[in-house]
């Protein structure tokens, strides 16, 4: 019958980036989608991506053929080494396996499903709230229900510690949570690396099962070891956990959809068999879902990350980016500081990475759209990327007008 299939919504930031294009105003500002652009509003190829793009065009031996299941090696075990440390003792000891997928969707989709497959402890999977709005469908979708933790303290406009380590307290035993390492999105407050080790514990006492999405390593302070202190110490710790891994924000690869799905087991007898057993239900469940992983994006990773000379060059971009992000963050507040527009205006540098939360109401942000055609969702958060030197003067003065006025 034709009535089976209702309509649903349309995807909230996807709507949100068509009436940006829609939009024919020349002041027009897009601080939507969680993407990086230059000085100029520009999207950025990185230049190391150019130069690794230009190795594979010159190399006469690549070819078009399907990739393994898991996807290329070389580029899953870099992937692997960047995320845990080439020295971690879980890949040393065998007790990690990773999986090449469609971006940090594909990993979490592919985590997802494997534990709705597997997972014996408490289904519900625990998330911030907020957190990326795909998070709730990704694991709804596979028929595992979400709940949240408190971790946004409107009061500060940081971390409601208090709130978020009382609700995994409180969460059943055994449950599954979500964890941003680092620069969390919508918000852009991380917990301290003190406050991660009392999560842990916390953790560890409830034996709840943690799941890391990683999209933002490297891209937060421009260091790529910093801002994977929070799963490296985990790992450390011993706990056997599931980690997404996009290369979506660090390499400039948005459409390219590289990303690596990592398990690790605790250590003991049996571990390596464990995870060989994982690695082999991980392969059907890819099988079924996408065959094999695409090659591009993760060959252009793979050149970088196999590559010493390639990988400083990297780090030199990842600075680049999140330095003129820094100083955006630098600017906006002190531009608002100088308007004096009521409220206060610390978080804007307190918090970190692609976004800002930041404290507008849902009625502001209408405002701004309608007024002033700046666009970033409802929930007050920007792309601090969508800033630059030539538009941020004229979205302080918006953001003072809809506060003042
Ligand atoms: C965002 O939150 O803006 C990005 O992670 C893009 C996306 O896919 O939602």
């Amino acid at each position: 019958p034709a009535d089976v299939v209702p309509q649903a919504p349309e995807d909230p930031l996807f709507g949100l980036m068509r009436a940006f294009r829609a939009d024919e105003s020349p002041d027009k500002m897009d601080l939507g989608i969680g993407a990086y652009r230059d000085d100029n509003g520009k999207p950025w190829v990185l230049p190391v991506v150019k130069k690794a793009d230009e190795i594979l065009r010159n190399n006469p031996d690549l070819n078009h053929e399907y990739a393994p299941i898991a996807g290329i090696q070389a580029f899953t075990s870099k992937s692997a080494e960047l995320m845990f440390g080439a020295d971690s003792p879980a890949l040393k000891e065998g007790r990690a396996t990773s999986i090449q997928t469609i971006s940090g969707t594909g990993a979490v989709h592919l985590g997802a499903l494997f534990l709705a497959k597997f997972y014996k402890g408490n289904r519900t999977v625990y998330v911030s709230n907020p957190t990326w709005a795909n998070h709730h469908q990704i694991f709804n979708n596979v028929g595992l229900p979400t709940a949240q933790y408190p971790y946004f303290d409107k009061k500060t406009k940081g971390l409601d510690f208090e709130g978020m380590t009382q609700a995994l307290r409180e969460a059943p035993d055994r449950s599954v949570v979500l964890l941003h390492p680092c620069a969390h999105n919508p918000t852009g407050v991380d917990p301290t690396l003190d406050q991660w080790k009392e999560l842990a514990a916390i953790i560890r006492q409830k034996n709840h099962f943690p799941f890391f999405d990683s999209a933002y390593q490297g891209f937060a302070s421009g260091n790529l070891v910093r801002d994977a202190a929070a799963v490296r110490y985990f790992v450390e710790q011993g706990f056997e956990l599931l980690l997404a891994q996009s290369f979506a924000k660090n390499f400039g690869l948005y459409g390219e959809r590289a990303g690596c799905f990592h398990a690790i087991t605790s250590p003991g007898p049996g571990a390596a068999e464990t995870i060989a057993r994982i690695a082999s239900q991980l392969a059907i469940l890819q099988r079924s879902e996408i065959s094999n992983p695409p090659l591009y994006g993760a060959r252009i990773a793979s050149t970088v990350l196999n590559d010493p000379k390639l990988f400083a060059e990297w780090e030199e971009n990842l600075a680049t980016m999140s330095g003129r992000i820094i100083s955006m963050r630098k600017a906006l507040r002190s531009k608002l500081e100088e308007l004096g527009t009521p409220g206060t205006w610390n978080h804007i540098t307190d918090q970190i990475g692609m976004f800002s939360f930041t404290g507008l109401t849902e009625e502001q942000v209408l405002r701004l759209r309608n007024e002033a055609h700046v666009y970033m969702t409802k929930n007050g958060r920007i792309s601090m990327a969508g800033l630059n030197t030539k538009n941020i003067d004229y979205f302080a003065k918006a953001v003072h007008k809809v506060v003042t006025t």
